[in-house]
């Protein structure tokens, strides 16, 4: 056991990113069953559904899961009500600022894990009570900062106290030993999460996700701050040329408006955002969750043994 593992009560220090029009009770119920933290997303959803998908992940397992609540969403206020009411084992925040939202969370018994962009905020949360953060580097699929992973732990994980999560460019199980000699004590995953059979993303996804090569990802929206890491298609290049031209914020929202669940749910890959983060290359099957976190997990195991004989030669 490590911090993590015991603030959530998990065998693997592995969450499964939230994702949004994608992560629901299905992939949540298959996660925690097979040890990781599974994560509804509820951006873009409503109260009625959240408490649908909860009574769904509660029916078909005693796992403990977490619900996300992006703070950018226009219904912020009604996600956060619902979570709260609902006493779910965990939540993860982010987006925004968690801080004023981390004591009512707490009252009702809900672990909290503030995912944060740099160090100053960082701090802040855990002074505020949060129980651990997510640092998610810029090599992410999906909204991103300006830091990459390395940069962010590098920076944070020294000056922290409470578990640090490291996301962003994490795949296989290389990854995640890296994260760990750097102090961290859990990874979120979202990319390689996409290619799980009980993934409800749509079939095109994880068919272009299995063809992309690392150069195929892209950033939209960096010189308008609300930056996105996702795949090339059609949508990227109208939108990247939009910003070449410095074209109007009004032209180019309406453009982004709709496309990440028109590629997540109606498998439009070409005019939809097709979110996906850097690490692309070794994913190349469509497994069972319960084999990608046991690969991941086995396989940074096997590096962190190697790991003393990396630098000192042992005979
Ligand atoms: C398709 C997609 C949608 C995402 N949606 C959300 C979201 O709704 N809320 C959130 O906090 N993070 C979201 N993320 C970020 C993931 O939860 C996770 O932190 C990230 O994918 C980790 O980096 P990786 O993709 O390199 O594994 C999304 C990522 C992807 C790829």
């Amino acid at each position: 056991m490590n911090k993590l593992t015991k603030l959530l009560g998990i065998k693997y220090p592995i969450i499964q990113g939230p994702m949004a029009w994608i992560t629901e009770a299905e992939l949540a119920i298959a996660v925690g069953e097979a040890g990781g933290a599974g994560v509804i997303a509820c951006g873009s959803r409503n109260a009625a559904w959240i408490r649908e998908e909860v009574k769904k992940v509660r029916a078909a397992t005693d796992k403990p899961f977490g619900l996300n609540v992006p703070l950018l969403d226009l219904n912020k206020d009604e996600l956060l009500r619902t979570a709260c009411e609902e006493k779910v084992p965990f939540v993860t925040i982010g987006a925004g600022n968690p801080i004023p939202y981390i004591e009512s969370f707490k009252k009702a018994g809900i672990k909290v894990i503030c995912v944060i962009p740099n160090l100053k905020l960082a701090k802040r949360v855990e002074d505020n009570g949060a129980d651990a953060i997510v640092i998610e580097g810029m090599e992410a699929g999906g909204h991103i900062g300006s830091i990459t992973t390395m940069a962010l732990l590098t920076n944070i994980i020294p000056e922290m106290k409470i578990p640090v999560i490291a996301a962003g460019g994490i795949a296989d199980g290389r990854g995640m030993a890296a994260a760990f000699l750097m102090g961290a004590a859990g990874v979120q995953i979202g990319t390689a999460f996409l290619l799980a059979e009980e993934c409800t993303v749509h079939m095109n996804v994880k068919r272009r996700l299995i063809e992309a090569m690392d150069t195929d990802s892209v950033v939209t929206g960096l010189l308008h701050g609300h930056s996105a890491r996702c795949l090339k298609n059609d949508f990227t290049e109208k939108y990247l040329g939009l910003e070449r031209t410095a074209a109007p914020q009004e032209k180019m929202d309406q453009l982004a408006t709709g496309t990440s669940r028109l590629s997540a749910v109606e498998g439009d890959i070409a005019n939809g955002s097709v979110f996906a983060g850097q690490s692309l290359v070794r994913l190349k099957s469509i497994r069972p969750v319960r084999e990608i976190i046991e690969s991941i997990y086995n396989e940074a195991v096997e590096v962190l043994n190697k790991a003393p004989g990396l630098l000192i030669k042992r005979d």
